[in-house]
C-alpha cells in the first residue's frame, strides 16, 4: 500500500491545556471500526480532550466490537431488524446515549439512514465521516463513484449530519490523489489514512466549542 501524502494536510491539534472536562462521545459503527480506533488513539495520545462513553452497533459480528472491548469501552447492540421504523431505532439510540451522558455523536461507518429524532437530540453535535470530497459522490459506494468518474483527486469529509444524506455543513476535509492503477481497495485504504487524521480533528473542533 502506498502511503501518499494528502494534498491538504489536516492541522494537528493538541488539547492538553484544556481545563474543560472531556467531551463525552457516542460512536455509531456498522463495520471494521478503524475510525473508532483512530478516535480512541487520539484520546490516548492526548490530542483529543474526549472520552468514548459507548459504542452503538447494529450488527453483532463486526470488528468494531472487539476494538471497543479491548479498551473496556461499553458496547450496545441495537439491531435495526428489531425496530419497526427508523424513528423507533433512533429513539433507542438516543436513550442509550442519554444513559451514557453522551454530548456528541460520531457516525463512523454507520450504514443506516437516520431520522430527525437523532438529529434533534444532538443539534450540531451529530457528525459523520464520508469517503469523498463532498458534495461530490454522496451516498453509497463513494470510492467506486470516484473511480468511475475518473477524477484525479478525491478524499474524505467530516460533516454535521442533516436529514439529507451526506449534505450537512462541512467541518473538515482532506484530499487524496487517485492513482492510475488504483482499485477500490487501494484507494479506500489511502482515503482511510486521511479519515483517521481528520475525524479526531473534527471532534477536537467540537470539543473546543
Ligand atoms: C469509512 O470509510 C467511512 O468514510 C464510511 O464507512 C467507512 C467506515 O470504516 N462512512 P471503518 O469501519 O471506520 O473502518
Amino acid at each position: 500500500m502506498t502511503d501518499t501524502p494528502s494534498l491538504i494536510s489536516p492541522i494537528l491539534t493538541t488539547n492538553l491545556a484544556s481545563e474543560r472536562p472531556p467531551l463525552m462521545l457516542g460512536i455509531m459503527a456498522s463495520g471494521s471500526g478503524s475510525n473508532f480506533v483512530a478516535v480512541a488513539r487520539a484520546i490516548d495520545r492526548g490530542n483529543l480532550n474526549a472520552k468514548i462513553a459507548v459504542l452503538v452497533h447494529n450488527k453483532s459480528d463486526i470488528a468494531a466490537i472487539d476494538r471497543a472491548r479491548e479498551r473496556e469501552i461499553p458496547t450496545v447492540l441495537l439491531d435495526h431488524r428489531e425496530y419497526r421504523t427508523r424513528a423507533a431505532l433512533d429513539r433507542a439510540i438516543v436513550s442509550t446515549f442519554e444513559a451514557y451522558q453522551v454530548e456528541c455523536v460520531v457516525m463512523a461507518g454507520w450504514m443506516r439512514m437516520i431520522t430527525q429524532v437523532l438529529i434533534d437530540a444532538f443539534p450540531g453535535r451529530l457528525i459523520n465521516i464520508h469517503p469523498s470530497l463532498l458534495p461530490s459522490f454522496r451516498g453509497l459506494h463513494a470510492i467506486e463513484q470516484a473511480l468511475s468518474a475518473r477524477v484525479k483527486i478525491t478524499g474524505c469529509t467530516v460533516h454535521v449530519v442533516t436529514l439529507e444524506v451526506d449534505a450537512g455543513p462541512i467541518l473538515i476535509q482532506s484530499a487524496v490523489p487517485v492513482l492510475a492503477d488504483d482499485t477500490a481497495a487501494t484507494l479506500h485504504a489511502r482515503v482511510q489514512i486521511q479519515e483517521h487524521l481528520i475525524l479526531p480533528e473534527a471532534i477536537a473542533i467540537l470539543a473546543r466549542c
